[in-house]
């Protein structure tokens, strides 16, 4: 039984030595060690024995049963880290590699200048408004003390959806729609669409609008003056020349148009011309538009204004086409 355990031993390192995988190492572990293997088959032998023989046996057979599992937990081992180096070189991500761009896109440009100017009237603690597109026109005219005869009711100016609404012609009816919900001190802001039927280089049948409103108590022109100046050197900056040029709006009395001394180079020239620039419209609310918002215009006063936000991003980016802005052509939006 000895000699039968000592060439076990010799046998399953022999065969130890020319495994190289873990299924093979599997295979060997149960031929020797098994259940069913052949060091079990051997120690069966040992009923067989006298009593004084059987514990030098017992204690070699655990020996040689020792010796080779050691052996095989230190291939196992051995084999594992081959195994994870492996798959360690065939999982590697190459740190040199340039990553792939994701491309990422960003704001258009009116919603850009957009949220600037209604940044910088938050800061002086208006709130932002909104209205409907699809106008009365109640809201768009009637209340704004534009009469059923007046020019820009016009069907060349104004697209008509039903009877009674249109596509409103401004955000100047957004001015009703907040009086008619709070009392003042108001001081709003409202941006968005607007549509009038008109369709050249500089304008858009659909262009931005945002509205401005500020009721109080002895609010005056030179409020509204002071209001729009700060607006103007905040977004063109400190030293641009302004200009207010007496206009007429049938809502606000006395009216106002504002212009500013832009100074471009001139593409095909390369010379700098400076040139007086229309950007908005204003004035003092007109007494008639406090009568149908219930407002005691005795009490109340307030200045409105509304300029082109398109108008306003062209200027500052010498774009010189609207349309441009609304082709989606990523060539010219990638630009700002
Ligand atoms: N709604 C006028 C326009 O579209 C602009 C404006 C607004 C003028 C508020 C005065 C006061 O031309």
């Amino acid at each position: 039984m000895k000699q039968q355990l000592e060439s076990l031993r010799t046998a399953a390192l022999d065969a130890l030595q020319g495994v190289d995988g873990l299924q093979d190492l599997e295979a060997l572990r149960v031929k020797f060690l098994g259940r069913k293997g052949e060091l079990t088959e051997i120690l069966r032998g040992l009923a067989t024995l006298s009593a004084e023989e059987r514990p030098a046996m017992g204690q070699l057979a655990n020996e040689v049963k020792e010796a080779l599992s050691d052996a095989i937990d230190g291939k196992k081992a051995v084999l594992d880290a081959a195994a994870s180096a492996e798959r360690a070189r065939a999982e590697a991500v190459d740190m040199s590699l340039p990553g792939r761009r994701v491309p990422e896109g960003h704001l258009h440009v009116i919603t850009q200048v957009t949220e600037e100017i209604v940044g910088i009237f938050k800061q002086l603690g208006f709130q932002v408004a909104t209205g409907p597109d699809i106008e009365t026109e109640y809201y768009n005219f009637d209340v704004l003390n534009t009469p059923a005869d007046h020019p820009a009711r016009d069907s060349h100016d104004t697209f008509f959806v039903k009877p009674g609404h249109v596509l409103r012609t401004h955000t100047s009816p957004v001015q009703m729609r907040v009086m008619e919900q709070v009392q003042p001190p108001v001081a709003v802001v409202a941006p968005g669409r607007v549509y009038r039927v008109d369709y050249d280089a500089t304008h858009s049948p659909m262009f931005f609008q945002i509205e401005g409103l500020l009721v109080d108590e002895g609010v005056t022109f030179a409020d509204l003056k002071g209001t729009l100046m700060h607006f103007i050197h905040r977004f063109f900056g400190p030293d641009i020349q302004v200009r207010f040029r007496p206009h007429f709006f049938p809502f606000t009395e006395p009216s106002a148009e504002v212009d500013i001394l832009w100074t471009a180079k001139d593409r095909h020239t390369g010379e700098t011309k400076s040139r007086w620039l229309e950007i908005l419209g204003c004035g003092m609310v007109h007494p008639e538009v406090f009568r149908h918002a219930n407002y005691d215009y005795e009490k109340y006063s307030g200045f409105a204004f509304g300029m082109g936000l398109d108008r306003i991003a062209m200027v500052r980016h010498g774009i010189n086409n609207i349309h441009l802005m609304y082709e989606n052509d990523l060539r010219f939006l990638n630009q700002f």
